[in-house]
Order: C-alpha cells, then sequence, then structure tokens
C-alpha cells in the first residue's frame, strides 16, 4: 500500500519539474445530429476518431495561473479567463480544492475553429497535465466528468482512439475494434468556421427542407470498422453538419472534389468544418493525396495523418 500524503509533508505534491502533454485532434467518421434539445445541444449519434495531428501544453510551478502559446493561431487565440485551458485549469482547480497556480505554455499545430477540437484537445491536455503538476491523482473517468463541463468533445480527447459519443458528445464509449492504422490527407482551410453558426444553419437548412436526409444510427460505420478495408469505411464516412458547412463555406464543395479526383476514397467535411478530411489506402497514398492538394488552390494546408492514436498523455 502506498502511505497517503499529509498535509504536514514539506515535499509539495505532484510534480517539481515541468509536465508535458501531448494530445490529438479529432475527426468524426460519422456525425449524426438528431434535434435541437431545450438546452441548446443537438442529441448526437458520433463516432469520434483521434488523429496524429497534435498540440502540446507544458505546465510548470508558478504562483499565478498564465497561458502563453505558440504555433496556430498564436495573436489570433485570447490568453485570458476565456480561454479553455485557463477555465480547464481552475474547474480542476475547484473541484479537488488547490489554489489554481501553474505556468502554461501552449505549443499549437491543431488549427483554431477547424473542426478539429483543437480548443476542446488543449482544455484536455490542461486537464492531464494540471493533474500530474498539481499530483491530485484523478482517474481518467474523473478528469471526462470534469471535461464534460468544458465542452462536448472534452472527454473524449481524454481517451482518445476511437469511441462512439452520444448525449450532447459528451458520454464517450471506446470502440472496441481490432488495431487498425487508417489514413488520412488533412485539408486545413483558410480561417475558420463557428460550431454554433455551422448547428444553425442545419437547423435553418432542415426548417427550409434543404437538409439531407438524417444519417442515423453508428451501425453501418461500426460493422465498417470491424471489416479494415477502407473501400468499407470510405462508404460509411458521414456528417450530417456538412450541409451546412457547405452553405456556409461553398468552396468547401471544390476541395472535397479535388480530393477524390486526386484518389482518396472518400472525402468529408470534418466536425463543423471547414477542414475536410480524406480517407486514403495507405501511408504512401495519403502523401501524394496530399501533395496533389497543396499544389492546388483549393486549401491552406494539406496534411497527412494516421488514427486512431490516443488522446491526452504526459510525455
Ligand atoms: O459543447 P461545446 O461548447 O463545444 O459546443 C459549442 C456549441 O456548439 C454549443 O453552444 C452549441 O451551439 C453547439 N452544439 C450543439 N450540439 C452539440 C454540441 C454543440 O448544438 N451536441
Amino acid at each position: 500500500m502506498t502511505e497517503a500524503w499529509r498535509p504536514e509533508d514539506d515535499e509539495p505534491r505532484g510534480a517539481s519539474g515541468p509536465v508535458r502533454v501531448r494530445v490529438p485532434a479529432k475527426i468524426n467518421l460519422h456525425l449524426g445530429v438528431g434535434p435541437l434539445r431545450g438546452d441548446g445541444y443537438h442529441e448526437l449519434n458520433t463516432v469520434y476518431h483521434a488523429i496524429s495531428i497534435h498540440d502540446e501544453l507544458t505546465a510548470r510551478r508558478g504562483d499565478t495561473l498564465t497561458l502563453t502559446m505558440e504555433g496556430e493561431g498564436t495573436g489570433e487565440l485570447a490568453l485570458d479567463e476565456s480561454n479553455l485551458v485557463i477555465r480547464a485549469a481552475r474547474a480542476l482547480a475547484s473541484s479537488v480544492g488547490v489554489p489554481p497556480h501553474a505556468r502554461l505554455h501552449l505549443r499549437k499545430q491543431i488549427p483554431l475553429a477547424g473542426g478539429l477540437a483543437g480548443g476542446s484537445a488543449d482544455a484536455a491536455a490542461a486537464l492531464v497535465a494540471c493533474d500530474a503538476l498539481w499530483g491530485t491523482g484523478l482517474s481518467r473517468d474523473e478528469l471526462a466528468e470534469i471535461a464534460a463541463g468544458l465542452g462536448s468533445d472534452v472527454p473524449f480527447l481524454i481517451h482518445g482512439g476511437t469511441a462512439l459519443g452520444t448525449g450532447r458528445g459528451e458520454a464517450v464509449s471506446p470502440v472496441l475494434a481490432r488495431p487498425t492504422i487508417w489514413h488520412w490527407v488533412v485539408a486545413v482551410a483558410d480561417g475558420g468556421l463557428s460550431t454554433p453558426v455551422a448547428y444553425r444553419e442545419l437547423d435553418r437548412l432542415r426548417a427550409a427542407g434543404a437538409a439531407g436526409p438524417p444519417l442515423g444510427s453508428t451501425d453501418t460505420l461500426l460493422a465498417a470498422l470491424r471489416q479494415r478495408d477502407p473501400r468499407v469505411l470510405a462508404a460509411a464516412l458521414g456528417n450530417d453538419l456538412q450541409d451546412a458547412a457547405l452553405a456556409l463555406r461553398p468552396s468547401l464543395a471544390a476541395t472535397l472534389k479535388a480530393g477524390e479526383a486526386a484518389g482518396a476514397l472518400a472525402g468529408i467535411v470534418s466536425g463543423s468544418g471547414p477542414t475536410c478530411v480524406f480517407l486514403a489506402t495507405g501511408a504512401a497514398d495519403a502523401e501524394r493525396i496530399a501533395t496533389e492538394l497543396d499544389a492546388l488552390d483549393v486549401c491552406r494546408q494539406a496534411r497527412t495523418a494516421h488514427g486512431p492514436v490516443a488522446g491526452a498523455r504526459i510525455g
């Protein structure tokens, strides 16, 4: 049995050196959007998938709570109390009763407002990093519970992998498929799209009878994952928010078309967009498609990624 920490101990709990956490971006292999609920959220039926584009958060001991950053979105992203990283650190501190003191530094590769849950990823990283820094020792499920109060996607980014999301997306259960590595091309757009605006646009399209039929159950997608054949998975990918993203950003139609013309098995808008993701048959195929997309004027940058990968982890 390990000895319990006592407040009178000289040594503070937790890490004395910096804690570095890597956290992935997410895409949705299936994003089924149900009706608008009374609380302003939509009921979701989704399959989350964590991919190998990572942000990195470093937490050091400090006398106050501060956040600095470098990389994607520097100069655009507010680093004040509105930032999800700061809100996550404060939520953890108040739930366990420790002072919210840390110097946090974020290195961002996940684009802002891109439909890849970058802000949610950073919140998940802050929970894992501060838990280690402060020695609060919460389980992943306990961290996921705090995460749910910060945003619908945050619990998934604590867990990672491939997982089913229900409720408003915060109720996550892992998909237990034999491990298969899927290869993706991620076409990052210029500028972002607002998630609430995309959901509102879907409501508007549906009310006008201008949206496609809702995707419904995740059964086909889950069966496709078990078959481990990228062609089968390609046919099962779907996103109810895609019509809304295309209505708000019509140029995405050309991006999707270009990826498929370059030989991708399928392309979909990621989450609420504007990032588009394409499934490739393998790593070399993904590299070739990304190079081809980069040579065209259909996205800011095409990157390759694979999934599933782990959620927010130290190291
Ligand atoms: O949960 P999160 O803060 O990330 O959600 C941002 C916004 O996206 C919500 O305020 C809501 O407008 C929309 N949303 C939704 N239904 C969901 C998740 C998000 O309508 N299931």
